[in-house]
Parts: C-alpha cells; sequence; structure tokens
C-alpha cells in the first residue's frame, strides 16, 4: 500500500486543505508516510502571494523530483494556488512532475495519485466561477482545534493581490454545510474550531444566486456572519470561536455586540492594515481610509477593552515614500498592534500593481522591514507586560516546545502561556492561570 505526505505554504486555508486531502487519500486506502523522507507520494501544496513563496515551492518540487533517479517509482505532484497560475506551464519547469491541480478541485487528488502510480500524469483546473466543491474531512489526530473554511475565492481586487486570480469568485459555503462539519469536529473532541475566509466577514453578503435558489435543504441557505458565529457556538463541545481575515468594513454594530454577548468568540482579530497612508490604501483599493481603519479598531476596543488585534503591513508598495511609510509606523503606534506580519512588496504577474513601476528598492524594502519588525518587539513586550497579575482562561495545548515539563497554551487573546502543568490536565482542557512574567512573545504563570 503506497503511503503520502504533504508538504504546505501558504496560508491557513491551505492547510484545511491539506488535511482533508489527506483524509480523502486514507479514504482511498493510501495511508500516511512516518515522514516524507520514507513517503512514496509526495504532494506541494503550494502559495503564490509573493515571488518568494513559488520560488520556494518550486524549489522543493526540483528536489523532489531529484529523488525519483534513485527511487523511479516515487510520485511528486503539485497542488494549490501556484498550480492555479502555471496551469500546464508547470509541466515545463518540473517536467519530472506526475500531477498538478488547481484551486477548488482538491478531490482530484486521489485519481491523480492512482494515475500517477499506473504512470500517467494528472493536469486538473476547474473554471473558478463555477460553483466550488469544498472538500470536507479531517485527519483523525486527536487534535482539540481545526481550521473550517466557510468563504472561498475573494471578490476584492486588492490591486496587488493574485488571490482572486488563483482562487476564484467569492463564495460562502452553505451554513448547514458549514455547522455539520462543526458538529462532526465537536463530536471527535475538538474545543477550538478558526473559520476561514480572504474576507471573511463578507459571509452571507454575496451569496450567488444558484446558492439560494435551489437549496437542497433549508439549511442551503446561508447567514449573516455574525448569525453564523452564534450558530457555531450553539454547538455543544465547542468551547472557543476564532476567524480570519477581518477587514475593517465587517466591523458592524451587529458583529461588535456579538463580541460582548457570545464569550466563545475569542477576543483576537486580525485585521490587516497593509498601510497607514490613506494615499497608498487608495492605491492599494483597500476600501478604506487610515482614520476609517482607526476608527473601526476604536470601536472594537471601546467594546472589548482586552480585545487583541494583530495585522499584515506589505512595505515597498509602488510610490510608497519615506512620509507614507512614517505614517505607517504611526498608524501601528496608534493601533496597538499585539503581533504583525510585515511582507515586501512583490509584483505579482497579471495584477494591477504589476504594471506600475516597483520603484523602491530591495535594500529599502529590506530597511522599512526592519523597522517595523523592531517597533513591533519593543510594543509586544510593553503589551505583554501589562499583562503580568492578570488571570486568563487558557486552552492547554500540550508540552511545550523548549521545556517538556512545562506545559503552553493560548489565552482567548491567542497570547501564549507556558505554566506548569496541574496533575491530570489533558490537551484541549481549559485552565485558569495568573500571569506572573512576560517575554516579548511569550506569558509565564509560573
Ligand atoms: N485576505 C487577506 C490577506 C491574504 S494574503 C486580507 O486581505 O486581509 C496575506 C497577506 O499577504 C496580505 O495581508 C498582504 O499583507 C500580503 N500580500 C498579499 N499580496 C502581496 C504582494 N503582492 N506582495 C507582498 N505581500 C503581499
Ligand atoms: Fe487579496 Fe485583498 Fe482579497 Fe485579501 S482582500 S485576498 S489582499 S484581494
Ligand atoms: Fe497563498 Fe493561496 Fe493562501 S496564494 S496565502 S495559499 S490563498
Amino acid at each position: 500500500m503506497a503511503s503520502f505526505a504533504f508538504h504546505t505554504y501558504g496560508c491557513q486555508m491551505n492547510v484545511r486543505e491539506s488535511e482533508a486531502a489527506a483524509r480523502a487519500l486514507q479514504e482511498a486506502g493510501l495511508t500516511l508516510a512516518a515522514d516524507e523522507a520514507q513517503a512514496d507520494v509526495v504532494i506541494v501544496n503550494s502559495c503564490s502571494v509573493r515571488g518568494k513563496a513559488e520560488d520556494k515551492a518550486l524549489g522543493k518540487l526540483g528536489l523532489l523530483c531529484a529523488t525519483k533517479r534513485e527511487r523511479p517509482g516515487r510520485v511528486v505532484g503539485l497542488m494549490g494556488c501556484m498550480a492555479q497560475r502555471l496551469g500546464d506551464e508547470v509541466f515545463r519547469r518540473v517536467p519530472m512532475l506526475d500531477f498538478s491541480i488547481g484551486t477548488r478541485c482538491a478531490e482530484r487528488v486521489v485519481d491523480a495519485v492512482e494515475a500517477a502510480l499506473a504512470g500517467r500524469k494528472t493536469l486538473a483546473m476547474r473554471d473558478l466561477h463555477a460553483e466550488p466543491t469544498a472538500l470536507s474531512g479531517h485527519l483523525e489526530d486527536g487534535s482539540f482545534s481545526a481550521f473550517v473554511t466557510i468563504l472561498l475565492g475573494c471578490n476584492r481586487r486588492c490591486t496587488y493581490c493574485i488571490v482572486p486570480d488563483v482562487r476564484g469568485d467569492e463564495w460562502s459555503r452553505p451554513a448547514s454545510e458549514v455547522l455539520a462539519e462543526v458538529r462532526a469536529l465537536a463530536e471527535r473532541g475538538v474545543k477550538e474550531v478558526t473559520l476561514l475566509g480572504q474576507s471573511i466577514m463578507n459571509y452571507g453578503l454575496r451569496t450567488p444566486a444558484w446558492t439560494v435558489a435551489d437549496p437542497p435543504s433549508p439549511g442551503g441557505y446561508t447567514l449573516p456572519f455574525p448569525r453564523l458565529l452564534e450558530a457555531v457556538a450553539a454547538i455543544p463541545g465547542i468551547e472557543r470561536i476564532r476567524f480570519t481575515s477581518g477587514h475593517p468594513a465587517g466591523v458592524t454594530e451587529e458583529l461588535i455586540r456579538l463580541y460582548r454577548s457570545e464569550p466563545k468568540v475569542c477576543h483576537h482579530l486580525h485585521l490587516p492594515v497593509q498601510s497607514g497612508s490613506s494615499e497608498v490604501l487608495s492605491r492599494m483599493r483597500r476600501g478604506y481610509t487610515r482614520e476609517q481603519y482607526l476608527e473601526a479598531i476604536a470601536k472594537l476596543r471601546a467594546a472589548v477593552p482586552e480585545m487583541a488585534i494583530t495585522t499584515d503591513v506589505i512595505v515597498g508598495f509602488p510610490g510608497e515614500t519615506e512620509a507614507d511609510f512614517e505614517q505607517t509606523r504611526t498608524l501601528m503606534e496608534a493601533a496597538a498592534f499585539d503581533n504583525a506580519f510585515i511582507f515586501k512588496y512583490s509584483p505579482r504577474p497579471g495584477t494591477v500593481s504589476a504594471t506600475w513601476e516597483d520603484d523602491v528598492s530591495e535594500a529599502e524594502k529590506a530597511r522599512r522591514n526592519q523597522v517595523l519588525l523592531g517597533d513591533q518587539d519593543v510594543r509586544g513586550a510593553r503589551l505583554n507586560a501589562q499583562l503580568v497579575g492578570s488571570e486568563q482562561e487558557v486552552l492547554a495545548e500540550g508540552p511545550s516546545l523548549r521545556n517538556k515539563a512545562r506545559w503552553s497554551g493560548r489565552t482567548s487573546a491567542n497570547k501564549i502561556v507556558v505554566f506548569e502543568p496541574p496533575e491530570g490536565i489533558r490537551p484541549g482542557d481549559l485552565v485558569r492561570l495568573r500571569i506572573v512574567r512576560a517575554a516579548p512573545q511569550t506569558l509565564y504563570a509560573f
């Protein structure tokens, strides 16, 4: 019986899809390899968001294909966003590749693997404007936390972004399907779900006609996003709900009320800002100004003072001046972000901004990146220090990586806490702990 392994790049949506594809392969009789080096079939799940992400996946495919010289029967496959973007060109770039599967057709993985084991190549692509089928199913790994994709694709079309091209039109999964998936997870012992979507608060807003026109059951309808959160919270066994990514336009009064009324919804929001300059934001076509972004945050914090807010920032967008960059610095301070992911702008083929001159030098992008990371370290340490003395509810994850005698877990605000495990504790238990000291990335309860 052939064994398989996944090598996954990119966002949580890819992690989720690798898991679902792995489950489908297991159901077809393949086994999960103990490690990648031993696997008969290795599948790279790829990301296209920056040039570097593609370079990594192509490099990895090259290395994997080289192992076929010693192991001629070995299968190397590709799926995900880069597979979608490159189409059949990928076989020119990686001639020894056995299959390539685009987005929205991950269920083709079983056929592709079987064909490859029989010596045939597969290229599977699907119309990204057509109704997708979300592949469901998770590995039975005893995990207490799981991702659930609720919104596929993206309609926002920020000028720098390849995601709408590789993930297709926005599509809300029927609420009945989402709730059934969460119920199945809860029955398996999952306590925490993270709902996924590129612009997740658009869930249920721009529902394509065919989702509501011919509902297979009353539950075939979607719900407004806050109502979906309530319905997920009502599922027995689910203790915590997270979701990502947010957009300021989705920070509505209704959502804010829900944060206050529904204790299972975690006090953390990932709200990518991208830039602090309204002029840059406008050229990015983000759909908000600096002031509107800060206003959304102020409303959230007024309602839920302990709300942690994290973000994504792009440095070196075409035309970003030193003054624009300073605006990003001051916005990040004003927003008091708990954490931030900083990316150097990377022009993506076919996007609007790729037609503009990439006029900030690589060295200057690297400098701006370092400045923001330095600021964030100081800010993160300061915000964590403020939590010393507080009592926090922590979802226990298991022994800490550094010291197996200690355990780690996360607070509702997604802060990592290291603690001494009480007798009989199991992963997935909720424990109340007093924070006694803080480091920039970690809180300690002992
Ligand atoms: N849908 C999410 C983001 C998905 S992509 C949102 O809009 O919030 C994840 C992050 O990658 C983005 O937030 C952005 O900061 C970064 N990113 C996207 N395209 C990029 C590009 N061309 N160059 C550099 N960073 C990019
Ligand atoms: Fe890309 Fe913008 Fe959509 Fe996010 S909202 S996936 S950045 S187009
Ligand atoms: Fe990358 Fe595709 Fe996610 S481009 S960030 S893996 S949606």
